[in-house]
Parts: structure tokens; C-alpha cells; sequence
């Protein structure tokens, strides 16, 4: 089975999100139970010249969009043993960020067309073409319009994985023709409302629908969640179904990870408290082993509950001794709020603002437990690394956030967990959290078991094989 996976970002290449994550680990997942999987993404200007330099040039095409004819250049490379296609054009994607831009809509309807475009000049010619969220939507919808019928198209099946609903790439209907190239009778596919919708048309045209945890797939048809989509889905829910996400469980490993101050597993926990103490001494604040660490890593948005934090955090801290990390960076209202924290608070919060990798890493190994309350989570992976490093997460039950940690109270769960999106609620889960902690065996049990949670690929890459194979 020939799989090619179409993603606008996925590691080691480009990252803004989970997307990247799940583009850079589930191909190697797939590829290890013997599936032929491949991937294509965009050549971004924030792609390093080390990386380009390991490219190899197949060739290059022009690629219709609309009446014009753009430049393509095929690159090929390799990570982690998958092979990726890499989609070359530097008027749409030589800009500073991945997306944003005044023209998205026209440089992934450019990107999508470019996947169909490319087939004939790559030797791989799928069963199954996999796209992810909006900016590669119109791939399923310019395959049902135009390339299914195609010599050399024909049979292949489409999925298409929503990571996000909040995104659906809205615009007007004044491009359908002049920039999307679709004639008026794909109107229906593609109009939601008064616009254009591409997550739409990928919900409509894709043989299947997935997301990204089974919770997700049915909130989703619940306005609450749907962000408007919810009436397409429930028509279109015959073909929906939620795979939960994994992690790459080799390259988090707090027994290899070096960017972590000591390295340790389930059988030998102890090197948890040097990172402990390193991180503490890392944010100056005082060198405790008996203080409870808590760890944020987030986007500073409002759906990651970051209002929730907002209302309770300032008397929580007042009132209790504890210790706060937070690594992140978004709306300047959060970003604001931890700053004021950490100068009211020197010794008990910690923060830096910005996306750091290897800082993350360290902050879920230092920390004691780790706090991610979102509103909604469709599938959310940082708790799943938290359990990986034996943080013990305090989350809200939503989404994937449901599907990987619950509560302990039941002495068998992996965390602390609260129903209702309300920071008193929240504040309860936290408290919970914080007495567990003073009961020294029971919260060593407790990390132990995080330490040996699987949430590795394997299941869910089983999971996609089989909706695959239900396809071919
Ligand atoms: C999006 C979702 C997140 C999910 C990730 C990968 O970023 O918001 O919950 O884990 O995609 O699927």
C-alpha cells in the first residue's frame, strides 16, 4: 500500500504547531509496519540552507493556478527514513512565517494543485492521498473535479484529517474561478455561508474524515466545538471517525533526550530531581526538592484555558507554596499577565516568552506536574510528552485531553482532571493535585506510572491501515 501524506508543515522541515508533530512521526510509524508512506510539503524560506543542501532537484513544472502557469520545482529529501517531496516556489512560500499572509488562500490552492501535479514526475504513485486541515483541502476536491478522471489519476482514494476546525480557510466567493480555477457548478462543494469554506469542500470530497481523538470526532458535531461546520458533519458523518494522535517516543525519551539536564526512565526515576533542581536554578528561583513544580508549555491563547489560569493563578500563588514555569508566547494580554506574575512573584514564577524547543523539554522533565486546562483540544500531544517525562498532567476533559489522561482519584488514572470550563473547577484539579503531591509514595507511584504510559504510534498507526485498507 502507497501512501503520499500531504502536509504545509511537518518536522524536522517546518513547524508552527502539532501538525508538524504528527507530519514528522506518523509517516515513520506507517513506514514501519511495512506501508510505502511518502510526504509533500512546501520548500519554505525558513527551511536552513544545511537542510537544502541535503535536497536533491527532480525537476521542475508549471502548475496551473487559475488561467496562470507557476513555476514548480520537485525537491526530494529524507528524515527519519521517510522520504519527502518538497514543493519549490519562492513567491508563495520565500516569506518569514508559514502562513498569514494576504494570500494564503492562493498559495495553497497553489500547493494542493502542485501534489496532483507532481505524480506523474515522481515514481510513486499512491493509493491514498492523506491531507490535513485547510491548506491542503483542495486536494481531495481538485481530485473529485478534475484529476480523478485523468489518465494515469484514476483509483486513488483520499482522507482527509482535521487537526483543527477553529481553521477552515474562509474566502470569498469572488476566487473560485480566478484563483481556485473551479467552475460555478463546484460552487455547493466549496460555499458554506457566505463564503468559500476549503475545510468544507475537504470535508465533502474525501472518501473519509478523520481527527484526532475519538472524543474530538464527536464534538465536533456540536456547535459549542464546530466553529459553524457542525450541520456538513453530521450529514457527512458516515464517513467521520476520530484516531487518536501518538508521539514520537524515540526522540522524547527522558532516558536518551540531551537536551534534558539528567536523563532517567521508569526504573531509575531519580535523575528527575537534578532536573528539578537545574531548571529552579536555571529561572532563579530557590533550589527546592519539597516545593511542588508546576509546568505550563502553550500557546498563549484563549482556547488553551489561558482565562481560566488568568482568574485563579494570582491568589493561588499568594496563598500557596509552589513554583511556576511558563514557556510560551501569543496574545499580548497572556503574555502581559505572566509578566506581571513573575514580578510580583520572583521567587515562585519563572517565565520566557517565545517557542524553544529544547527548553520545553526541560521544563516537562523538571517539572512536577503540568497544567493545560484547554477549552477545547482536539487531540493536544503536550500532555502525552508530559507523562513521557513523568509530569503529571492537570487538564480539562475535552477532546484528546480525555482520551490520554484521567483522573487518579480512581488510584489507576495518569492525572488530575475537571469536567466544566470554570477556574474554580480548575483550581479544585490543581489543589488536588498539590495535596497529592505532600503523600511522597503515592505521588512517586504516580510518576511511575506516567513514566510507563504508552501513547507511542503504534495503535493509531494500526488504526490508519485499517481505514486505508477499508478504502482500497
Ligand atoms: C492541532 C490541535 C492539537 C493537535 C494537533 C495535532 O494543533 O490543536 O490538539 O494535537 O493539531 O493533531
Amino acid at each position: 500500500m502507497k501512501v503520499l501524506y500531504v502536509a504545509s508543515e511537518a518536522l524536522p522541515f517546518a513547524a508552527s504547531g502539532g501538525l508538524a508533530d504528527v507530519a514528522g512521526s506518523l509517516p515513520q510509524a506507517l513506514r514501519r509496519r511495512k506501508v510505502a508512506c511518502r510526504v509533500v510539503m512546501p520548500l519554505y524560506g525558513t527551511i536552513s540552507e544545511e537542510m537544502r543542501s541535503s535536497m536533491k532537484f527532480i525537476t521542475n513544472i508549471m502548475v496551473p493556478v487559475s488561467w496562470r502557469r507557476q513555476y514548480c520545482g520537485i525537491f526530494e529529501a529524507k528524515a527519519g527514513g521517510v522520504i519527502y517531496y518538497l514543493i519549490d516556489n519562492e513567491y508563495y512560500f520565500k516569506r518569514n512565517t508559514l502562513y498569514g499572509h494576504y494570500d494564503d488562500g492562493e498559495r495553497f490552492a497553489f500547493f494542493s494543485r502542485a501534489v496532483l501535479e507532481i505524480l506523474p514526475y515522481i515514481d510513486f504513485k499512491p493509493d491514498i492521498i492523506h491531507c490535513n486541515d485547510w491548506q491542503s483541502a483542495l486536494v481531495p476536491v481538485y481530485y473529485s473535479t478534475i484529476y480523478g478522471y485523468r489518465e494515469g489519476y484514476t483509483g486513488i482514494k483520499t482522507v482527509f484529517t482535521i487537526h483543527n476546525i477553529q481553521y477552515q480557510g474562509k474566502y470569498g466567493n469572488e476566487i473560485l474561478g480566478d484563483v481556485f480555477g473551479l467552475g460555478e457548478e463546484t460552487t455547493s462543494l466549496l460555499q458554506f455561508g457566505d463564503c468559500l469554506n476549503l475545510m468544507k469542500g475537504g470535508i465533502e470530497c474525501a472518501n473519509k474524515v478523520t481527527t484526532v481523538s475519538n472524543t474530538y470526532a464527536g464534538e465536533i458535531l456540536d456547535p459549542w466545538f464546530s466553529h459553524g461546520l457542525d450541520p456538513i458533519l453530521k450529514e457527512r458523518s458516515y464517513k467521520l471517525s476520530g484516531i487518536l494522535n501518538g508521539i514520537d517516543t524515540i526522540n522524547y525519551d527522558p532516558e536518551k533526550d540531551k537536551d534534558i539536564f539528567a536523563n532517567y526512565s521508569a526504573k531509575e526515576p531519580e535523575g528527575k530531581k537534578a532536573n528539578k533542581a537545574a531548571l529552579q536554578e536555571m529561572f532563579n528561583l530557590p533550589v527546592r526538592e519539597d516545593v511542588p513544580l508546576m509546568g505550563i508549555v502553550t500557546r498563549l491563547v484563549a482556547h488553551k484555558g489561558l482565562d481560566l489560569i488568568k482568574r485563579i493563578m494570582w491568589d493561588l500563588l499568594s496563598s500557596t507554596d509552589m513554583q511556576l514555569v511558563v514557556l510560551g508566547s501569543g496574545d499580548w494580554e497572556y503574555e502581559a499577565f505572566f509578566k506581571e506574575l513573575a514580578a510580583a512573584f520572583p521567587d515562585k514564577v519563572g517565565i520566557r516568552l517565545g517557542f524553544v524547543p529544547d527548553l520545553a523539554r526541560k521544563i516537562y522533565a523538571a517539572s512536577d506536574m503540568f497544567l493545560m486546562p484547554s477549552k477545547s483540544e482536539p487531540c493536544g500531544l503536550s500532555q502525552m510528552v508530559a507523562l513521557r517525562y513523568g509530569s503529571i498532567p492537570i487538564v480539562r476533559e475535552t477532546g484528546g485531553l480525555k482520551d490520554t489522561i484521567t483522573d487518579s482519584g480512581d488510584g489507576k488514572g495518569n492525572g488530575f482532571t475537571f469536567k466544566s470550563y470554570d477556574a474554580y473547577d480548575m483550581l479544585d484539579a490543581i489543589r488536588r493535585a498539590l495535596g497529592a503531591y505532600y503523600d511522597k509514595e503515592y505521588w512517586q507511584t504516580l510518576v511511575v506510572r506516567a513514566l510507563k504510559c504508552d501513547n507511542s504510534w503504534g495503535k493509531s498507526a494500526k488504526e490508519y491501515i485499517k481505514l486505508y485498507e477499508e478504502l482500497i
